[in-house]
């Protein structure tokens, strides 16, 4: 079973920063959850919200900000004083931040809808930076998962829902996924096995409690990800 870091180790720093993803691997992860979002010269960014405010000291929009701009933010104070400093990292920083063997769940949390042309610019990233393979794209947006299909056919992608869907297969078929990422509140072990049978892949979010862990592993998940990636050993 995957372990992977939710926010890297968002639970001792913060999270999304080169801090939080390095503290995973050490951890013990198998692979990093991130959020992306672009910036408005393009720059594809990792932090949760489509503001700054919460988890930096700026303020404002993060598609209306240049790179240049969200880097002077400081990402860790709001975690606490010993993180001052950190920065909210670029994609790029953070495929170069942790080794080649951890994989990089890579949260689209705009699609086309909102952020125009946003696929193509991801597609285009990840071939040009050859990491089709450490990649996993996930997104609330399957009509965004659906249009990444062909521009990148060997990418592995999730659907994520909160929620426990009728058909959880069509869910992912609908989507062009080979993986399927629901939230662990409302999952259940008859629903992990449909989607094995249907040879998705099941990630369950966000697992904290050792008794959750215990019971979602129990569900025979394919990974979990946890703000507390060394619960999950
Ligand atoms: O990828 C799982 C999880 O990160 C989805 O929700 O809000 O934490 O990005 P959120
Ligand atoms: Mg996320």
């Amino acid at each position: 079973m995957l372990k992977i870091g939710h926010r890297g180790a968002a639970a001792y720093a913060p999270e999304n920063t080169l801090t939080s993803f390095r503290r995973a691997v050490e951890l013990g992860a198998d692979g990093v959850e991130f959020d992306l979002h672009r910036a408005r010269d393009g720059t594809f960014v990792v932090l949760h919200d489509d503001t700054v405010d919460r988890t930096t000291d700026g303020h404002g929009k993060v598609e209306a900000l240049t790179v240049a701009e969200l880097r002077r933010f400081d990402a860790g104070s709001w975690k606490g004083r010993e993180f001052a400093g950190e920065r909210i990292p670029t994609f790029d920083e953070v495929i170069a931040a942790v080794p080649q063997r951890i994989l990089l769940f890579a949260e689209l949390k705009d699609g086309s809808a909102r952020s125009p042309g946003i696929e193509d610019a991801l597609a285009r990233f990840i071939r040009e930076r050859g990491v089709v393979e450490r990649v996993r794209v996930s997104s609330f947006d399957h009509r965004a998962l659906a249009r990444l299909r062909p521009l990148v056919p060997d990418l592995e992608t999730g659907a994520l829902f909160t929620g426990l869907p009728v058909d959880l297969v069509a869910l992912a078929r609908n989507a062009a996924a080979q993986a399927v990422h629901p939230s662990f509140h409302y999952l259940t072990r008859e629903a992990v096995e449909e989607a094995h049978r249907a040879g998705l892949a099941v990630n369950a979010w966000t697992v904290n409690e050792p008794e959750d862990i215990e019971a979602v592993r129990g569900m025979g998940v394919d990974g979990i990800f946890s703000d507390h990636p060394d619960r999950l050993r």
